[in-house]
């Protein structure tokens, strides 16, 4: 890990580097996010996605207290950024991991690299005790990336919405100790 002028964290790993997001990340944000497959996995990214979702997202980053709440974008060293990866406040204000990668990438072990970096730096330099993390349960994928980088299964299983499916969906909640 190391700190830039700006403050923000950079998470540096065998072929990522998780850095702060910044403005001119809107485009790329936006080619990745406006796919269907990506969006209806998680619950807040609209479907479609366009350039302007993507500066609204980045600017309500910019406002983030980073105490509370902090963004990475997951930047691959010969692709350029990949996908984002963030810990938000959840429903009860706990706080969760979520991440989501453009599909070009999947496939790759990236998004479990990212996510075991950013759990070592979240434990280490954030002193988060514990995290917690939904996949929706038609979402296999994530729920393998979880249990790979430590998460276990808490058995609730909860109701949250998807914006992009316009519905709610089975969430199987994870817990993850440092
Ligand atoms: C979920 C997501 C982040 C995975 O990214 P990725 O870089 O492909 O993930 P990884 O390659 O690190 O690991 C994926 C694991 O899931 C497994 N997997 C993939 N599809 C699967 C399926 N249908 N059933 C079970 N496991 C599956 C892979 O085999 C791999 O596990 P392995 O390394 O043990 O073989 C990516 O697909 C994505 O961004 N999806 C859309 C958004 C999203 O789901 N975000 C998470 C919301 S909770």
């Amino acid at each position: 890990m190391s700190i830039p002028d700006d403050g923000s964290p950079v998470i540096a790993t065998p072929r990522l580097r998780l850095r702060a997001p910044k403005v001119a990340d809107a485009p790329k944000i936006a080619a990745l996010a406006n796919d269907p497959e990506v969006a209806r996995m998680t619950t807040r990214m609209p479907h479609p996605y366009s350039l302007t979702d993507a500066e609204s997202f980045l600017a309500a980053c910019a406002t983030n207290d980073p105490a509370q709440e902090t963004v990475f974008a997951i930047e691959h060293d010969s692709e350029g950024l990949v996908g984002m990866l963030g810990f938000h406040p959840g429903e009860d204000g706990r706080t969760e991991l979520g991440y989501w990668l453009g599909r070009p990438h999947w496939g790759q072990g990236l998004a479990t690299e990212a996510a075991a970096a950013a759990l070592v730096w979240a434990g280490q330099d954030w002193k988060r005790r514990y995290l917690l993390a939904g996949h929706f349960a038609d979402n296999p994928a994530s729920g393998q990336v979880l249990c790979k980088t430590g998460f276990l299964y808490t058995g609730d299983v909860v109701l949250r919405h998807s914006l992009a499916r316009g519905a709610p969906a089975p969430t199987r909640m994870m817990v993850w100790l440092a």
